[in-house]
């Protein structure tokens, strides 16, 4: 079924007009914003995470896993540089028993012989049953579930890995997955102080979790950066109309204080337009000997990884250093993820072993 709306009428709508093109029989077709999801549907999407995860602790579990999703093929189309997304994606696909293809160089891609996104998309659809992407335009993701969505008849869902400076909507998930799992015996996510450091300016992941942790009650958020690379204002109004305890500052030692999530970010001098980042002393945002005193005891550091020097490698032994596990959950909530998004999670119930 295609829909007589064009590109720039619906980038135009607001989110919640979007959503609507988003689903299929009122479920989440596609996933490109945070903002789609609710508590309930979270919760739900963890719940699935821990079976997964638990049936891959054993053999006869993974096998039974291999067969959730053996006849559909996913499509990785990575066009901004990327390893713990690409490959965390591409596993949980292999731990569904999916077959994976993937585009990850632009030169490589017919758009370097200047065919349309529209064209690239619309034939990697033809393929495959899922595309997951990586691009670095903030509404390529958006751009290409609208043309999957209202102009093709043979529609397959999208993934946003990552678009530009402006939402990783799937790594918010896992982040997520990581404080609640961190604190299951600790009344989870609800009234956690969330300290975020770094660049809050250009980094995607702060965005994407932000949005998403206003779905918890009584949390606090701390946004600790140098003045250039402040959260953006569009995303602060987000938060204060969704009531959220916000605290800007550019004192992160006081901040580890009483934080129980420290999510620590490098500098995303990508996005520079003139080496801006060159002229900012980003040092006093680092975790090392002489910060590291102020965290409190049962706090939990992450990061979306990659690091630079924002956190010495000498704290990684330490049992508050949550990054790598983070970046493992990453696999379970995205095989959960693409199970619901394919229609597969019941069965995923019904083969518990
Ligand atoms: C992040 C990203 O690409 O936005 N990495 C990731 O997906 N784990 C963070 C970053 O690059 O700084």
């Amino acid at each position: 079924m295609t829909n007589s709306i064009d590109w720039p009428a619906f980038k135009a709508q607001s989110k919640s007009e979007k959503n609507a093109l988003l689903k299929k029989n009122n479920e989440w077709f596609d996933v490109i914003y945070a903002d789609q999801f609710d508590r309930d549907w979270l919760d739900e999407l963890f719940i699935h995470t821990n079976q997964l995860r638990k049936m891959s602790k054993s053999e006869s579990g993974r096998r039974a896993l291999l067969t959730l999703a053996s006849d559909l093929r996913a499509m990785l189309f990575f066009v901004q540089p990327s390893s713990r997304t690409f490959l965390s994606f591409q596993n949980a696909c292999h731990l569904l028993g999916m077959q994976t293809s993937s585009i990850r160089n632009p030169a490589l891609s017919s758009e370097a012989k200047g065919e349309q996104f529209e064209d690239s998309i619309r034939t990697f659809s033809s393929y495959v049953d899922l595309i997951i992407m990586r691009h670095p335009h903030a509404d390529s993701a958006e751009k290409a579930a609208f043309l999957m969505n209202a102009k093709s008849s043979r529609p397959v869902p999208i993934i946003n890995g990552g678009a530009g400076p402006d939402e990783h909507p799937t790594q918010a998930l896992l982040d997520l997955y990581t404080i609640s799992h961190a604190f299951e015996d600790t009344g989870g996510i609800d009234g956690k102080e969330i300290l975020f450091v770094g660049d809050l300016k250009r980094g995607r992941t702060v965005r994407s979790l932000c949005q998403l942790l206003t779905r918890y009650d009584a949390v606090k958020i701390t946004l600790a950066s140098p003045e250039a690379f402040a959260m953006e204002n569009d995303m602060l109004e987000y938060l204060r109309a969704k009531n959220m305890d916000v605290t800007i500052t550019e004192d992160f030692k006081s901040g580890l204080q009483t934080a129980d999530v420290v999510y620590m970010t490098r500098i995303q001098d990508e996005y520079d337009t003139a080496g801006e980042s060159g002229d900012v002393d980003y040092s006093p945002f680092y975790l090392n000997q002489d910060t590291i005193p102020s965290l409190k005891q049962n706090a939990i550091v992450m990061h979306p990884l990659p690091r630079r020097a924002e956190i010495d490698p000498d704290f990684d032994a330490d049992p508050r250093a949550f990054y790598w596990r983070q970046a493992r959950n990453g696999m379970w909530v995205r095989a959960a993820l693409i199970a619901t998004l394919l229609d597969r999670v019941e069965r995923l119930t019904d083969l518990q072993v």
